[in-house]
């Protein structure tokens, strides 16, 4: 199981700021992903949302600064500390870090931060002025070189009216941060990875083009599992709706030609290719300058063949592993081994595209996996995170 989350103690640390609502879609997010969640909250942030709320979505006893007893107190800090896994404080008041820079512990929260080993990721919220001002900002400082994690506040509108820097992340952010640090196998580390994704497009006109159902869900997904297997990523993608996975370098391109140069520039210093694009095989010759008027008469617009980059990369390749992707409608081993030959890949993946559940757009895929040595392992329909981790399972037992 390819899973971050499973089975891990994740610690939720929330202090008193209008965000600490969010900490209640985080607990329920992170239980969805099969974590166990416990949750320390300051005596304000009592204040801001129920601990019962917690309680519920957590399953589990909510901590707070009640002083039920001192000797309660004292063993909690010490327990919540060395329970978790990793520790997230979500949202991150000025006074939370404050206390944190500087090593203060008194209340349960800061006391736990203190007294923890566990990798610490603390995500600001509060009013711009507060946030920018310097102490905080040197308190941040500070925290990030003793290796706490900060994820950054994005910008909007915040509770008090005022629009700029100051509101919480996306929880979507904060679980990517926490995945990219609970992964544990980095069986990539030292390794460069190059992925194409998405479709391209191909100009008729200003306004019009040719392309394709390539969503990019696969080939990001392939970029993100050998991002948290430790590679260094390159994803080089066609225009998509997705978000960047984190920590890769994304190369937007969007035509055949764009896609070509990229690739074959990036190709020199890279170990394994995965060609998870759905390269336009033609283009139009000539791309009208101006949008073409529509008449009543028919209009013809004359494709000429783009570059087969995978060939290229077939043809020039040195060290590099190739991973070729072959969506098929039909005759699928047939036509995925002739082109593991015919452009000199060391693996292809035969995608069934004939079905509505997996391939093109979908969030679940299946195929097999043909090696150049002959082996072929079949991989049933699952999600494709999980799928793209067993391809580059498979790829990195031939490395
Ligand atoms: O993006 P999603 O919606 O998640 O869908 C994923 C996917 C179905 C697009 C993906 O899993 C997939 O199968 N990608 C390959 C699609 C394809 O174009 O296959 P092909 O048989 O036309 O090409 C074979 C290989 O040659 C591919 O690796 C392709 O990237 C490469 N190629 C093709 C043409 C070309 N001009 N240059 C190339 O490099």
């Amino acid at each position: 199981m390819n899973n971050a989350f499973a089975g891990k103690n994740i610690l939720i640390g929330i202090s008193g700021g209008i965000a600490a609502y969010k900490a209640a879609d985080l607990t329920s997010r992170l239980i969805k992903l099969g974590s166990n969640v416990k949750v320390v909250m300051t005596k304000n942030a009592t204040k801001f949302i129920h601990p019962l709320t917690l309680e519920s979505l957590s399953g589990n006893q909510v901590y707070h600064d009640t002083f039920q007893t001192t000797e309660r107190y004292d063993i909690e800090h010490i327990a919540l500390a060395k329970w978790a896994d990793i520790f997230v404080i979500v949202p991150a008041t000025a006074n939370v870090i404050g206390k944190a820079a500087c090593g203060i512990a008194d209340d349960l929260l800061s006391t736990t931060i203190l007294a923890t080993e566990a990798k610490t990721i603390i995500a600001p919220a509060m009013n711009t002025v507060m946030y920018q001002k310097k102490v905080v900002q040197d308190n941040l400082s500070k925290l990030e070189d003793l290796g706490y994690i900060i994820i950054p506040p994005g910008k909007g509108r915040l509770a008090c009216g005022d629009w700029g820097e100051g509101k919480l992340a996306d929880v979507d952010d904060i679980i990517k941060i926490l995945e990219a640090n609970l992964w544990q196998k980095k069986d990539l580390q030292g390794k460069r990875v190059l992925v194409t994704a998405g479709p391209t497009i191909e100009p008729i006109d200003p306004v019009r083009f040719i392309s394709n159902r390539s969503s990019g869900k696969m080939g990001y997904a392939i970029a993100k599992a050998c991002a948290l297997r430790g590679a260094v990523v390159d994803l080089v993608t066609g225009p998509t709706h997705l978000e960047p996975p984190t920590g890769v370098n994304i190369h937007s391109v969007e035509s055949a030609k764009e896609m070509y140069d990229t690739t074959i520039k990036l190709y020199e210093n890279v170990d394994i290719v995965f060609k998870t694009a759905a390269v336009s095989d033609y283009r139009v010759q000539e791309v009208a300058t101006n949008k073409i008027k529509k008449g009543s008469e028919p209009i013809t617009l004359k494709l000429e063949r783009n570059p087969d980059i995978l060939l290229e990369l077939g043809r020039t390749k040195k060290h590099q592993i190739l991973v070729g992707f072959a969506a098929e409608t039909q005759e699928l081993e047939q036509y995925a081994l002739k082109k593991l030959k015919d452009k000199n890949l060391d693996f292809i993946l035969a995608n069934d595209v004939s079905t509505k559940i997996s391939g093109f757009q979908s969030d679940f895929n299946q195929g097999t996996l043909f090696c150049e040595n002959g082996e072929a392992v079949t991989i049933p329909l699952m999600d494709k995170e999980e799928f793209a981790h067993r391809i580059v399972d498979e790829v990195i037992k031939h490395i």
